[in-house]
């Protein structure tokens, strides 16, 4: 019953990871394969291999998640290598260049992979833990011409993955970047909140390292914030799909996120807190949540939000 499909692919569940937990080093990798999850994406990866930001780069927080990793990875080749290699469910590489040229690059060396494969590229523009390098999906000048770049390049469907809006005519313009391009087919909203600062009471302490303690922000901070992102790019760009992120740590949100339009959902925060059986309780509570309100299919429900 939980079974839908993506761009053509069936997959068992709407459920995926979030790029960067759980989806760094081969054993990560494997972890998530075998897991039951519907679906799987890899960490966001540069041309060159990085170690990232020094650590504490993660920690827990009073209602999520504060990080600021600074795109530690092992490189582009390691990715797309796994993405050869790998057999099974349906993999997303997560690309997020240091600059326009090394996206176009990645991007263009990515299409005969994902053609022989079926792996689809999630192109990220939405990274805020890299310092003096500010959030291309905060500059639309600069989205438009990345997206101009790297779809002449790329003749395949691939989506992008966001950072929050907060503004109405930023959705507006936002949106109608993404409906100029065809080969942008999904949008994944959102991205951490960026730039938080989690402060500890009794030691008078910030929680991470890096940036003076500056991160960004995922898990209960953030589900109405990605749940206004999921359905402000559903409502304006009715000829591409939707994946929600943000918040999800059980089935009530994973079924706020599709009700909002979301085709697929992904789990950061509560994925790096339980660990990868998080993806068999979500699946089953789904399933009983389905059967109490007597949906059959996840396209009963998906983006059929009542207004008042
Ligand atoms: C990192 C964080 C992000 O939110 C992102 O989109 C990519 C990379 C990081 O700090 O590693």
């Amino acid at each position: 019953a939980l079974t839908t499909t993506f761009l053509g692919h069936q997959v068992s569940n709407p459920f995926l990871n979030a790029a960067g937990v759980l989806c760094r080093t081969p054993e990560d990798l494997l972890q998530l394969a075998s897991s039951v999850s519907g679906s799987m994406i890899t960490k966001s990866c540069t041309v060159e291999p990085r170690e990232g930001n020094p650590e504490p780069r993660y920690a827990a927080a009073p209602y999520g998640s504060i990080n600021s990793m600074g795109l530690p990875n092992l490189g582009f080749e390691f990715y797309k290598q796994f993405a050869v290699e790998h057999r099974g469910k349906l993999l997303f590489i997560s690309v997020s260049g240091m600059s326009m040229d090394e996206n176009v690059k990645m991007a263009k060396d990515l299409l005969p992979v994902a053609k022989e494969t079926g792996c689809i590229m999630e192109l990220n523009l939405s990274c805020p833990n890299v310092p003096g390098k500010p959030q291309v999906g905060y500059d639309f000048t600069t989205m438009r011409e990345y997206l101009q770049r790297v779809s002449s390049v790329y003749d395949a469907p691939f989506g992008v993955k966001l950072p929050p809006y907060f503004d109405i005519a930023h959705f507006d313009q936002a949106a109608a970047i993404f409906n100029e391009i065809p080969q942008v087919a999904f949008l994944t909203c959102v991205n951490s909140l960026g730039n938080g600062l989690v402060i500890d009471v009794d030691t008078e302490t910030v929680a991470i390292k890096p940036k003076d303690g500056f991160g960004g922000l995922g898990g209960r901070y953030i589900l109405p914030t990605a749940l206004a992102n999921v359905n402000a790019f559903y409502r304006r760009c009715p000829t591409k799909l939707v994946v929600g992120c943000g918040g999800v740590y059980s089935a009530n949100e994973a079924f706020q996120h599709i009700l909002a339009g979301a085709s697929l959902v992904q789990v950061g925060t509560a994925l790096h807190e339980e660990g990868p059986q998080i993806f068999q309780r979500v699946v089953d509570e789904f399933a009983l949540l389905m059967r109490a309100k007597g949906y059959n299919t996840i396209d009963d429900f998906k983006g059929k939000l009542k207004t008042l």
